[in-house]
């Protein structure tokens, strides 16, 4: 088959990992009789101090055709964050109905966890993150300034859809996994939006009597994200929870580097959009040498989707073969001194 792909490499590290995992992904797709037409967009905060904007004004609908979106990072040191956020990854996500954040925490063989005892295998985790709204929901902007009595409401929301599609989605992945998830919620201090959550979690759960849920508020499922993160098999969780959950999901097991992900839209209306749980990293940009990985294995998440399981697999395993390999070379947030193409280009080898 044959895909058409947005590349949108964004800021910092951003189009360091996507211009070095693109060729491993063509490789990968070559292999394997998928054929793959990228078009790649400067969209990010160059664009914004050129013009003022992330992206031009028709940028969500040149998007909407394409069969898949492959994101880098935003974010730049000299502009506020909400800048770049809102202006670019926030409403694609909200634009192309992806309500579904998929995120595996894998420790694969030779990478060390930062945590006592865990060899590769040991944790294997797959976070379900509702994608487009609770505390990301754009409700108004209610921000009083410079009064006597200044204030600012950022409100959360949860809709019956998303949390049923986001829960749904979790709960099938647990019934072919091994039947067991994690309900992260905050119920005890968020009384309304996290208690409508719980009983939607509960009412699904009803269709997948085979599943066990546990239920943790999500003070104490960070805390045991690190102390247990080998029991964890699905968790599902809001946007917030979700968000903060996986970067410790991704330190547990090696590195943020090494971190993928998947924003995808259920009722495949639209494009689904596939980049690393990292963002641009301003401590390490220019250096050349930010771990290309997270990006490859959100290639992988990316064809899997598109129903091309042997190429998602061949990128899958080239990752962990060239983790394995002690030999291989690595970037410096796995211990190495090797650059992001050294990385890329031993793994086209493997390929
Ligand atoms: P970050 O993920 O960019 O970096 C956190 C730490 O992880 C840094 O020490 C960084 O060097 C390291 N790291 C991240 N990716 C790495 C890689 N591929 N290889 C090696 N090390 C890596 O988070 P931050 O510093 O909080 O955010 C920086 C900017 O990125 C901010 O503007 C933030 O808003 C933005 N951001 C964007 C996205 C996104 O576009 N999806 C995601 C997260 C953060
Ligand atoms: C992520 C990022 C984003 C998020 C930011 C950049 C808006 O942290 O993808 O994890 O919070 O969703
Ligand atoms: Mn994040």
């Amino acid at each position: 088959m044959s895909y058409d792909i947005a590349l949108l490499p964004g800021d910092g590290i951003g189009p360091t990992v996507v211009d070095a995992a693109v060729p491993v992904l063509d490789a990968a797709a070559a292999a394997n009789d998928v054929d793959v037409e990228t078009t790649r967009y400067d969209w990010g905060t160059q664009r914004y101090f050129d013009t003022g904007a992330m992206m031009p004004e028709d940028g969500l609908d040149r998007l909407a055709s394409f069969d898949a979106i492959l994101f880098g990072a935003v974010g730049h040191p000299d502009v506020p964050d909400h800048i770049p956020l809102d202006g670019l990854i926030l409403p694609i996500r909200k634009r192309f109905d992806q309500t579904v954040c998929r995120r595996p925490a894998v420790l694969f063989d030779g990478v060390r966890s930062p945590l006592r005892a865990y060899e590769g295998g040991d944790i294997d985790i797959l976070v379900f993150r509702e994608n487009t709204e609770g505390e990301y929901a754009d409700v108004g902007g209610r921000e009083h300034r410079g009064f006597a009595n200044e204030v600012a409401v950022q409100s959360a929301v949860y809709t019956r859809r998303s949390t049923e599609r986001i829960v749904r989605a979790a709960f099938e992945a647990a019934t072919e996994r091994s039947g067991h998830l994690t309900n992260v919620t905050k119920s005890n201090a968020q009384a309304h939006g996290m208690v409508f959550w719980d009983d939607i979690v509960a009412e699904v759960s009803e269709e997948y009597p085979d599943v066990d849920v546990e239920r943790l508020l999500v003070d104490a499922a960070s805390m045991d994200f690190v102390r247990r993160p080998d029991e964890f098999d699905v968790v599902v969780a809001s946007n917030l929870f979700g968000d903060i959950l996986t970067d410790v999901g991704a330190i547990v097991t090696g590195s943020m580097g090494l971190a993928p992900s998947a924003n995808i839209d259920p009722g495949n209306d639209h494009p689904s959009m596939f980049e690393p749980v990292h963002g641009s990293a301003f401590d390490i940009m220019g250096e050349g040498v930010a771990n290309p990985l997270a990006t490859v294995l959100s290639g992988s998440l990316m064809f899997d989707h598109l129903g091309e399981e042997a190429a998602a697999s061949a990128l899958w395993d080239v990752v962990a073969d060239q983790l394995a390999d002690e030999n291989a070379p690595r970037t410096p947030d796995l211990g190495g001194d090797s650059t992001t193409e050294a990385v890329a280009t031993d793994l086209r080898g493997r390929l």
